[in-house]
C-alpha cells in the first residue's frame, strides 16, 4: 500500500498542510508528497490512496483567474500553472481499488461563508467515478496570506492519520 499527496499552494499555507497530512499518512503507509506543478503529465503513479488539497477561491477550487489575482498579491507576474482541478480532470479512468480523499485551506474570517475547494474537488473526483474516501477537511489561515491558525498543522497530521487508517481498512477488506 502507498499514497500520494498532491497539493497546490499559492502563499504556501496549503504546502504546510500537505505536508503535516503525509506525516500522518506515513504512520500507516509508505507516502509521497507534491506540488501539483511537479508532476508530470500522467499524473498518479498507482498509489492507493491519493490525497489531494488546494486553497479555496471563490468558494470552490482555484480557477486560472483566481490564481492570477493571488499571485499579483503577491507582486509576482501572473504565469499560468495547473491547479487540482485541472490535476483531477487529468487523472486516468477510475480504478476500483484506488481511494481518495480531498482537503482544503480557507480563510479564517469568513469561516460563516459556504463554499469549500475539498468539497468541490470531493465532487468532481465522484463526478468522474473515483471513489473519495473522507467527507473533507478544511484547514484555516489568518486572512488571505496566512499564517495557518495555531494547532491546524497538528489538526492536519491527525486528519492524514485517520484517512490512511480508513484507507487501510477498506483495502484490507477488498
Ligand atoms: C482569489 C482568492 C479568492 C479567495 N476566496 C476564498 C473563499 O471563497 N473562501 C475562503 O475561505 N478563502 C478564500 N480565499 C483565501 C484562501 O483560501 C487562502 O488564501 C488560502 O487558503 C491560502 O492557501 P495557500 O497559502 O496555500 O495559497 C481566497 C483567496 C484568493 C487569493
Amino acid at each position: 500500500m502507498s499514497a500520494l499527496v498532491v497539493y497546490e499552494s499559492c502563499f504556501g499555507n496549503t504546502a504546510l498542510v500537505a505536508r503535516s497530512v503525509g506525516d500522518g499518512i506515513a504512520t500507516h503507509m509508505p507516502v509521497r508528497v507534491c506540488s501539483v506543478t511537479c508532476l508530470d503529465d500522467h499524473g498518479t503513479d498507482g498509489e492507493d490512496l491519493v490525497v489531494i488539497g488546494g486553497p479555496t477561491h471563490a468558494f470552490a477550487m482555484s480557477r486560472p483567474q483566481t490564481r492570477r489575482d493571488a499571485m499579483e498579491r503577491l507582486g509576482d507576474r501572473p504565469v499560468d500553472q495547473a491547479g487540482i482541478r485541472e490535476f483531477i480532470d487529468r487523472l486516468a479512468p477510475a480504478r476500483s481499488m484506488q481511494l481518495y480523499a480531498t482537503f482544503d485551506t480557507r480563510a479564517d474570517n469568513v469561516r460563516h461563508l459556504p463554499g469549500s475547494a475539498a468539497h468541490s474537488a470531493a465532487r468532481a473526483l465522484r463526478h468522474n467515478g473515483h471513489r473519495v474516501v473522507d467527507r473533507g477537511a478544511s484547514f484555516y489561515v489568518a486572512g488571505v496570506e496566512g499564517p495557518l491558525l495555531p494547532y491546524e498543522r497538528d489538526r492536519a497530521r491527525e486528519w492524514g492519520e485517520r484517512v490512511a487508517l480508513r484507507a487501510e481498512e477498506l483495502l484490507q477488506r477488498a
